[in-house]
């Protein structure tokens, strides 16, 4: 039998380059060896997204992201996490075996707390239970569906670390292998894609590349990637350039090369190299956006995939809770 491999990803608004490299392309690499499930993770969302039409639209924008980069709904279980509500009765059992100083160690809430320190505020100001619960949610999600491998970004190893602990959890008040202890899949080398300004690509930081822009808006953003001042004629270093990095992610193994040497010898502008850097990235991206706009306008066609999906998740998943209610005391 496959191995299972599952990750979520929340619609918290437009997908950009970083999402891309990171999450979405290994994910999809992923789901040719493995029996995949991947799942927009719709109720996390709401922990910041109180807006219907906006959630709406940002749950219909991944999904079509997901589509357009390859992701066949014949071979993954891709679905609504809103729509697989067996997640929640799990949730609401994980509660009764995480402790309390598990999630007040979980490195967002943690954030948030220090956030509210350094400016003098009450600390748990703002914080909602669904944010301090997020582990919990996420640890459902994952333990649900008996997965092998969660795939994941770095920000994201801590979570999976709870979810083997709560897993362990309940396997030894029962003492019985309950639930799968998962395994995360960190990708080293896509754990941190540097945004336009060469912080971390991220949509709080406002450097991120949109995965869907048009052409010309794609051209304008790479054009604004900060470069340091130095002139056209003098040697370059690839390793420390956000440029090159960005470059390395899109480019093949003998266009690196070739770059590489160009940024040693010097001769070569940063305008230059951002227009190299432009076409390697629209070579990619061009199907994928035409994909997606066709995805994007037609709603029903997206909805009735991912209801498809969550009646094939559902079946698995009621036979876990089956299994757990019946360890508990609580069958029937
Ligand atoms: N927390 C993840 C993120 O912010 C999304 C997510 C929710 C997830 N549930 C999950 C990822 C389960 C992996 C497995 O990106």
């Amino acid at each position: 039998m496959k191995k299972t491999a599952l990750t979520g990803i929340k619609p918290t608004g437009l997908l950009h380059i970083g999402n891309y490299v990171g999450a979405i392309k290994p994910a999809l690499e992923l789901a040719r060896n493995y029996d995949a499930r991947y799942f927009i993770a719709d109720y996390h969302a709401l922990n910041t997204m109180k807006n219907p039409g906006e959630l709406r639209a940002s749950i219909r924008e991944v999904a079509a992201g997901w589509l357009a980069a390859g992701l066949d709904p014949e071979r993954v279980i891709f679905y609504r996490q809103s729509a697989v509500p067996e997640t929640f009765e799990l949730a609401s059992f994980l509660t009764a075996f995480a402790s309390k100083g598990l999630l007040n160690r979980a490195h967002a809430y943690k954030a948030a707390v220090q956030e509210n320190l350094d400016r003098k505020a009450d600390p748990e100001a703002g914080i909602n239970m669904g944010l301090f619960t997020y582990p919990i949610l996420m640890a459902a999600d994952i333990l649900l569906f008996d997965a092998d491998l969660v795939p994941v970004g770095k920000d994201q190893v801590q979570h999976v670390e709870m979810a083997q602990d709560i897993a362990q959890a309940v396997n030894f008040n029962y003492q019985a292998p309950l639930l799968k202890v998962p395994q995360a899949a960190l990708q080293e080398e896509a754990a941190v894609i540097p945004g336009l300004d060469g912080r971390k690509m991220s949509k709080s930081y406002g450097n991120t590349l949109p995965l869907f822009a048009p052409e010309n808006q794609l051209r304008k953003l790479i054009m604004r990637i900060q470069t340091n001042s130095q002139g056209v004629e003098e040697p370059k270093d690839p390793d420390t350039s956000t440029l090159f990095f960005l470059y390395k992610l899109f480019a093949l193994p003998e266009e690196q090369e070739a770059l590489a040497a160009r940024f040693r010898e010097g001769g070569l502008g940063w305008g230059e190299a951002k227009a190299e850097l432009f076409r390697v990235m629209n070579r990619e991206l061009a199907p994928l956006r035409e994909r997606f706009n066709a995805l994007a306008a037609d709603p029903a066609r997206l909805d009735a995939i991912l209801a498809a999906g969550a009646e094939k998740a559902r079946g698995p998943a009621r036979s876990t809770l089956g299994r757990l209610r019946k360890a508990a005391g609580l069958d029937w």
